[in-house]
């Protein structure tokens, strides 16, 4: 369901790259968890030995609740909500007409934002889904006690029960406490997945089951993916991915931009720079994990990409090969506007042609190296097929860095500071 191609990577063959025997002994220490960060490895078996009982319990759940709101607000930040939006925006598309709307909260702690949302909730049938594994984050916790209160004032406390879901850890952080407390359903994060990975577990798959997404289907596409890529060798596309982009690195370049030329998949690119970024961003060494999506920002970043600065920046190209829907250029009898040589043509094919047309110009005359990466279609298999596939891409791809691709002790600095700055008790 992935291919990947890299004839326009101006990387002669993989082999000359790294030595085969490196990315095989990665492999083994990936699968036998002997590396760096080996208690985090969780999600390697996860689409297969996921807990059936759970699954159940909240295929029950979020089926009375998607009975009883028209909103969901998921509140969440960096790995606990940005699956579940990549999945939600690319499987639904950003206009639907299903009768539950997922919105976001608590990733940010924007007044105006929060405010405005607050505002927009009023005259609508909500629930809450409340995700955080360590159960203490700032900006979900702020944002969860002003939801809570504002349902609670709603609907009461007995029925706020009925519509406010955690998912977090199974026995510690503030989170378990507090719903545990106030009688909230709560759903677990395992112990051995961590926030960045956990989209398969019931930090995705909850919100995604209250929208009414088929995730029998994102596991059938996970566990697929899982028997396609054992491959130990370069013959497995996420190895050969991993591999790809990290001769690039060793060639100079600082950046790689993952593009896709679908609207409803610019999530997913928020989900793949997280996932990226803060697995392989240590020790002053990896690559900038950012983002385009075309033709949008060809009319912005599109001039850069073509003319600026060279040999820091590459592209990988998302090109999916089966629209959801197609739609067909209509032929105009005045034709005023010239574009009734497009009739023959559907807007994929439109857009199919944009995607090679710019292949050429950004690789042939920018001299901008392109990995292309083909998906089938935008939909629940897939979605579950790429989140193993880039899972195991950044897992070989850190190991080839030196880093451990499962923690992120940088992003404390911040809190720490946070902290300190807002007089938190016991931080000095
Ligand atoms: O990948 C990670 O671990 C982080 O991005 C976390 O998901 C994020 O910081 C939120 O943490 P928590 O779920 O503990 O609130």
């Amino acid at each position: 369901m992935i291919k990947v191609d890299l004839q326009y990577t101006g990387l002669k063959s993989l082999e000359k790259e790294i030595d085969l025997n490196k990315v095989k002994q990665i492999h083994e220490t990936i699968k036998n968890k002997t590396g760096k960060g080996n208690d985090f490895l969780g999600w390697i078996e996860w689409p297969d030995a996921y807990d059936k009982k759970e699954y159940a319990a909240m295929k029950e759940s979020a089926k009375k609740l998607r009975s009883k709101i028209d909103t969901l607000v998921v509140i969440g930040i960096g790995g606990s909500y940005l699956g579940a939006r990549a999945a939600d925006e690319m499987i639904r598309g950003l206009n639907h007409t299903d009768k539950v709307k997922v919105i976001y909260a608590g990733h940010t702690m924007s007044s105006t934002y929060t405010a405005q949302l607050s505002e927009y909730l009023k005259d609508k049938n909500w629930g809450i889904c409340v995700i955080s594994k360590s159960g203490t984050t700032t900006e979900p916790g702020i944002a969860f006690r002003l939801l809570e209160k504002q349902l609670i004032e709603k609907v009461g406390v007995e029925t706020s029960k009925e519509l406010i879901v955690a998912v977090t850890d199974k026995a510690k952080g503030a989170l378990k406490t507090l719903a545990d407390n106030k009688g909230y359903t709560t759903f677990t994060i395992p112990d051995d997945i961590g926030g960045r990975f956990s989209v398969l577990t019931p930090v995705g798959i909850y919100p995604l089951m209250v929208a009414g997404v088929n995730t029998d289907n994102i596991f059938a596409g996970a566990s697929l993916a899982k028997k396609e890529l054992s491959a130990n060798d370069l013959s497995n596309p996420a190895y050969q991915y991993a591999v790809a982009r990290n001769a690039l690195l060793n060639k100079g370049f600082k950046s790689e931009a993952m593009v896709t030329y679908e609207l409803q998949m610019q999530y997913l690119n928020e989900w793949w720079k997280q996932l990226f970024g803060e697995s392989e961003g240590k020790d002053g060494k990896s690559l900038m994990p950012s983002s385009m999506v075309f033709s949008t920002d060809l009319h912005s970043l599109g001039q850069f990409v073509q003319e600026g600065t060279r040999g820091v920046l590459f592209e990988t190209i998302i090109k999916v090969k089966n629209p959801i829907v197609d739609v067909k250029v209509p032929v105009d009898q005045d034709n005023y506007d010239g574009l009734n040589y497009l009739t023959e043509k559907t807007l994929h094919e439109i857009n199919s042609i944009a995607i090679e047309g710019v292949i050429d110009a950004h690789v042939n005359t920018g001299k901008m190296p392109n990995i292309v990466l083909e998906f089938d279609a935008m939909n629940d298999v897939q979605f579950g097929y790429l989140v193993y596939f880039f899972e195991l891409a950044v897992a070989m791809s850190g190991y080839i860095l030196e880093v451990n691709p499962f923690d992120q002790p940088g992003v404390e600095v911040y809190k720490y500071n946070m902290f300190k700055l807002l007089g938190k008790p016991g931080i000095k």
